[in-house]
């Protein structure tokens, strides 16, 4: 337990396919600071087994069926937390897809619709929700998460259209945090170092990366699925009331290495 108390507050987490999914680790450490849970899942596919991850917290949590590409999944996601639990402090965006194809070759490969998907699924995503979450956040404002990675800025071989789709997403990022200022719901993104989640296993070349980013990085490792989720936390709680718009690095220090 660390010394940030959310008790009273009520989060949103999209994005738990699994217990290696940052939003779980990130769910986790919101619930065990004291917040009230919505866990958002894509599909009835995924259902089972994020029930059974939800089961393992202490307390009622809600969960909500959201496919990010379809508006009427998104609009009645956020109907049922308004019924349900009445109001929403913090989101946290946890999703990304491309098709396999265009996670690895060349990018110039890359069609029309592998692009469109990659981009609507993992970036526009953000939008849509930030817009239903601040429809349900009170007066006091609230607190946006999302993840992102440094492909947004540099090129790792494999991460191809998800690269393009990292730097919409921060786009956004900045974009939202100075559009919703005004009613102090601050927007965020971390840009997370190598994790080997579901997720990540469709990008070519990973466990290579993963190793790289461990040989180069300042503190000489990998980060942990806890070290975003304690950084998620921070944002959301009071502690950061100053910082919105920020892309903050969780990965060891190896953004500032030129080699
Ligand atoms: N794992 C890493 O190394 C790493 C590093 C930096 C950033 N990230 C980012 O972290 C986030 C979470 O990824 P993860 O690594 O935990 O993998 P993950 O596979 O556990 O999570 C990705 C989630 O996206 C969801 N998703 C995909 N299509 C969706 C749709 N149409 N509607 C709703 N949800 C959909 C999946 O169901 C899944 O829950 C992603 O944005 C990813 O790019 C991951």
């Amino acid at each position: 337990m660390y010394p940030i108390d959310l008790s009273g507050k009520v989060a949103a987490v999209f994005g738990v396919a699994n217990d290696r999914s940052i939003a779980w680790s990130v769910a986790r450490m919101l619930h065990e600071a004291g917040a009230k849970l919505a866990l958002s899942y894509q599909n009835d596919r995924l259902k089972d087994r994020v029930a059974k991850l939800a089961d393992t917290l202490e307390g009622d949590t809600l969960l909500v069926e959201c496919d990010v590409s379809q508006d009427a999944s998104i609009d009645s996601a956020f109907a049922s937390i308004g019924d349900q639990l009445g109001r929403l402090d913090y989101l946290v965006h946890s999703i990304a897809f491309a098709n396999r194809e265009d996670l690895g070759g060349d990018f110039s490969g890359t069609g029309r619709e592998g692009f469109r998907v990659a981009l609507e699924i993992s970036a526009f995503s953000l939008i849509p929700l930030v817009r239903g979450a601040a429809g349900l956040m009170s007066e006091e404002g609230g607190s946006v998460v999302a993840m992102t990675f440094q492909a947004s800025e540099r090129v790792f071989p494999g991460y191809n259209i998800m690269g393009t789709a990292k730097a919409a997403l921060e786009n956004e990022v900045r974009q939202l945090a100075a559009e919703y200022g005004n009613r102090n719901i601050r927007v965020n993104a971390i840009s997370a170092g190598p994790l080997e989640t579901l997720a990540a296993r469709g990008i070519q070349g990973f466990l290579d990366m993963k190793k790289t980013h461990a040989e180069r990085a300042p503190l000489g490792r990998n980060i942990t699925h806890d070290e975003v989720a304690k950084t998620a936390l921070f944002l959301c709680s009071d502690m950061a009331s100053g910082i919105t718009g920020s892309i903050v690095p969780v990965d060891a220090g190896y953004h500032i290495m030129a080699v």
